[in-house]
C-alpha cells in the first residue's frame, strides 16, 4: 500500500469517534467509466479499483471504523462481456493470492457472502484459504460481496428455514428475525450503519437488500477509481450530519 501523510493516518479533527459507523458497506461503481475516460479498456478500471478498495480498508482501520464490506460481484454481472468476467475472477483469485501475508500482517478477517460455489474452484480454493488464515484476526471485518445478490440470499434463507419447519425442527410461529438473519449469508456480521455509492447512481442493486432496512445512504458523483481518503472523510461528515431515529420520533 503506498504511504499517506501522518495527516490522514490519522481521523480528522471535525469527525466524532464515538459517532463513527461501525460497518460502512461501498458499491464501487464507475470502473468502466474511469478507464474510458482516459481511453483505457474497462480492466484498467477494475484494477484502479482494487487500489482504491485497499486504501478504504486501510482508512478504516486508521480511523477506527471495525467492518467493511465491499460490492465486488453480483449475481447479475455474469451478464457482462466474458472475457470482462473472466478478468474480474482473475483478479480477485491474484488479489488474494498477493494481499494473504499483508492482510495476516494487518490483523484483517476476510469473509466472503455470495453464491461461492458458482465460482471458478481455483477461486473457490483461494477464497477458503483465506478465510481460514484470517479467521482469528479481530483488527477489522473485510467482507467481500461475490457473485452476491440480495433477493437469491434471502430466497436461500427461506428454503432453509422451511427445510427446518418440514423436518419438525421448527415451528412456524417460532420464525422471528434472529433466526432469519442466522441463515444469510452474512450471519454474524452487523448490519450496515452506512452505505456509499459512487458514480451517481442512487440505487441499492440487489446490494444486502435486508441488512440495510436502516443504513444511511451516500451517494457520490467520484467514480470508484478516484474515491479516496479526502472522499470518505466527505462521506463520514456526511453521515455525522444525519439524525438517525430508527422509525422512532
Ligand atoms: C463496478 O464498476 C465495479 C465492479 C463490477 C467490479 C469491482 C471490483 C473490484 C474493484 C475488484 C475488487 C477486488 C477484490 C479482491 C475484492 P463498473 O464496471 O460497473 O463501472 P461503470 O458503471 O463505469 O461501467
Amino acid at each position: 500500500m503506498t504511504a499517506k501523510p501522518i495527516a490522514l493516518q490519522k481521523l480528522p479533527v471535525d469527525l466524532e469517534q464515538s459517532r463513527l459507523p461501525q460497518h460502512v458497506a461501498v458499491i464501487m461503481d464507475g470502473n468502466g467509466r474511469w478507464a474510458k475516460r482516459r481511453g483505457k479498456p474497462r480492466i484498467m478500471g477494475h484494477q484502479r479499483g482494487v487500489d482504491s478498495l485497499k486504501d478504504l480498508l486501510r482508512c478504516c482501520k486508521d480511523w477506527g471504523v471495525p467492518a467493511l464490506t465491499a460490492y465486488a460481484f453480483s449475481t447479475e454481472n455474469w451478464g457482462r462481456p466474458m472475457e470482462e468476467v473472466q478478468f474480474l475472477m482473475t483478479l480477485f483469485e491474484r488479489v488474494l493470492q498477493r494481499e494473504l501475508n499483508e492482510m495476516m500482517a494487518e490483523d484483517v478477517r476476510i469473509r466472503f457472502v455470495g453464491n461461492l460455489s458458482a465460482l471458478p474452484q481455483s477461486l473457490q480454493k483461494q477464497i477458503e484459504k483465506s478465510m481460514k488464515d484470517t479467521e482469528n484476526n479481530s483488527s477489522i471485518q473485510f467482507t467481500v460481496a461475490t457473485n452476491y445478490g440480495g433477493r437469491e440470499e434471502i430466497i436461500q434463507a427461506c428454503r432453509a428455514i422451511a427445510s427446518l419447519v418440514k423436518e419438525g425442527s421448527l415451528q412456524p410461529e417460532e420464525i422471528n428475525e434472529a433466526i432469519f438473519e442466522n441463515h444469510l449469508y452474512t450471519q454474524g456480521i452487523i448490519h450496515p450503519d452506512l452505505l456509499i455509492r459512487t458514480s451517481g447512481e442512487m440505487r441499492l442493486s440487489n446490494f444486502l437488500l435486508w441488512q440495510m432496512a436502516y443504513a444511511e445512504i451516500y451517494v457520490t458523483q467520484t467514480l470508484w477509481p478516484d474515491f479516496d481518503r479526502g472522499e470518505f472523510h466527505k462521506a463520514l461528515l456526511a453521515y455525522q450530519q444525519r439524525e438517525r431515529r430508527f422509525g422512532k420520533v
